[in-house]
C-alpha cells in the first residue's frame, strides 16, 4: 500500500502526524510474514471469555470479526498491526504512540484492537510457554485485556476499548502480572538512571529494571499483598529472564505524589506503598491524570461532579479547590 495508498489511508484515519507516523511505520514493516489467523464462532467466544472480556460484549464482537473480503484497510491494519505486535515480542522497547481510530472508520472503531490481540494471543502464548511462564501467571496476565474494556466503559459509558499502546505490553511478554501488582521489563533512561544513582541505587542509566504496576477493579492493595507480589517478582525474573539482573523497582505513578500523605493515614495501604519507594522526581502538576485514575471518568467535569464518598476522593478535590495542583510521583527500591 506504499505511496498513494498509504496517503488514502492516512487521510481516511484523519490524517494528522501521529497518523502519518503509525501508518508510515505500519508499512515500512512490510508484507506480513504470517496470515492473520482469527478464531470465529464459539472459539471466538472462547478465546474472548479467557481474555476475561465482559459477556455484554461477546456478540458484537462476534458480528464485527473482520474479514479479507469486508473492509481492506482495515484488514490491512489488522496485519501490519499484529505483525507490529509479533516483531516486538520479548523486545523492551519505548511505548509507541499509536493514535485513537476516528468516528469515520465505523463501529469496527471502538473494537478493531480487540481483533489485534486476540489474533496475536498464539503468538504471546508461545513466547511464554519458551520463557517457561506458569499458566496461570500466563492468563492472568493477558486478561488486562478485559479489565481495560471495563475502564473503557466506565470512561467513555459504552463498550469498547482504546488503549493498545498499554496492552501490546501484556502481548510482547513485556509485563507480567505477579499477585496483585504487575512488573513491567524497562531500561531506566538517562535521567531517572543517573537520579537513582545519585540517590544511592545499585544501577543507573540503560540498567534493566521492574516498573511496578498497580492494577484497578481489584480491591484494595493491602501491604501484605505487595510484599507477596514483589516476594514472588524476584525468583520470577531470576527464573525467567535469566539473561538480565533486576535489582531495583521503579514506579511512576498518581499514588506516588507525596501530598496524598497530607490527607490519609499513615496506615493507608497508598502511603503504605509510598513509603516503600525513595523519591526521585517532581513531576509537573497533572490534575487531569489523577482524577482520571481515581474517578476512571472525564477529568474535565466541573469538580461538583465527582463523588465524594471517600476520604480520597474528598482530598483530590478538595486540594484542588484550594487551588493546589496533583503531580503523581517517581520513585524507586531496591528488590
Ligand atoms: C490503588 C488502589 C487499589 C488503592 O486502594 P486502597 O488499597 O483502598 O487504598 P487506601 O487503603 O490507601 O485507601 C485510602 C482511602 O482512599 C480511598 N480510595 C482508594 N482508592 C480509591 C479509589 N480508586 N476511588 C475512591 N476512593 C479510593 C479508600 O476508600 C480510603 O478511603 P476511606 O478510608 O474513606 O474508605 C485503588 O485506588 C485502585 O484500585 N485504583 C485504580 C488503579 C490505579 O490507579 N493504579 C495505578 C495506576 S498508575
Amino acid at each position: 500500500m506504499a505511496g498513494m495508498g498509504t496517503d488514502r489511508l492516512i487521510e481516511r484515519l484523519g490524517g494528522g502526524d501521529d497518523v502519518r507516523s503509525w501508518v508510515e511505520r505500519l508499512d515500512a514493516l512490510g508484507e506480513p510474514s504470517r496470515p492473520v489467523v482469527l478464531p470465529a464462532g464459539s472459539d471466538l467466544v472462547e478465546t474472548l471469555l479467557r481474555l476475561s472480556v465482559a459477556h455484554e460484549d461477546i456478540d458484537t464482537l462476534l458480528a464485527l470479526r473482520p474479514t479479507p473480503d469486508g473492509d481492506p484497510d482495515a484488514w490491512w491494519l489488522l496485519g501490519r498491526s499484529v505483525e507490529n505486535v509479533v516483531r516486538r515480542m520479548g523486545v523492551v522497547a519505548d511505548w509507541e504512540r499509536i493514535p485513537p481510530l476516528p468516528e469515520s472508520f465505523g463501529p469496527l472503531r471502538r473494537w478493531f484492537w480487540v481483533y489485534v490481540f486476540v489474533a496475536a494471543l498464539p503468538h504471546v502464548r508461545a513466547y511464554h510457554a519458551e520463557r517457561r511462564i506458569p499458566d496461570d501467571i500466563s492468563w492472568a496476565t493477558l486478561a488486562d485485556l478485559g479489565r481495560q474494556m471495563a475502564v473503557h466503559r466506565k470512561r467513555h459509558g459504552e463498550s469498547g476499548f482504546d488503549d493498545p499502546v498499554w496492552v501490546t505490553l501484556h502481548f510482547t511478554g513485556a509485563i507480567y502480572q505477579l499477585g496483585r501488582l504487575q512488573f513491567e521489563l524497562v531500561r531506566l533512561g538517562d535521567t531517572t538512571g543517573q537520579r537513582m544513582l545519585d540517590g544511592g541505587a545499585p544501577v543507573g542509566p540503560d540498567a534493566p529494571a521492574l516498573s511496578v504496576h498497580i492494577p484497578g477493579y481489584s480491591g484494595p492493595f493491602s501491604a501484605e499483598a505487595c510484599d507477596a507480589s514483589f516476594a514472588q517478582a524476584v525468583p520470577f525474573f531470576a527464573q525467567h529472564f535469566p539473561e538480565d539482573r533486576y535489582e531495583v523497582g521503579i514506579c511512576h505513578s498518581w499514588l506516588l505524589d507525596p501530598q496524598l500523605a497530607e490527607y490519609l493515614p499513615e496506615a493507608s495501604n497508598i502511603v503504605r506503598f509510598q513509603r516503600r519507594f525513595q523519591p526521585i522526581n517532581e513531576l509537573p502538576a497533572d490534575n487531569a491524570g489523577t482524577l482520571r485514575f481515581l474517578f476512571g471518568i472525564d477529568p474535565d467535569l466541573p469538580l461538583d461532579a465527582y463523588p465524594q464518598r471517600t476520604t480520597l476522593e474528598r482530598a483530590v478535590i478538595g486540594h484542588i479547590r484550594a487551588g493546589r495542583h496533583w503531580r503523581g510521583g517517581v520513585g524507586w527500591l531496591r528488590l
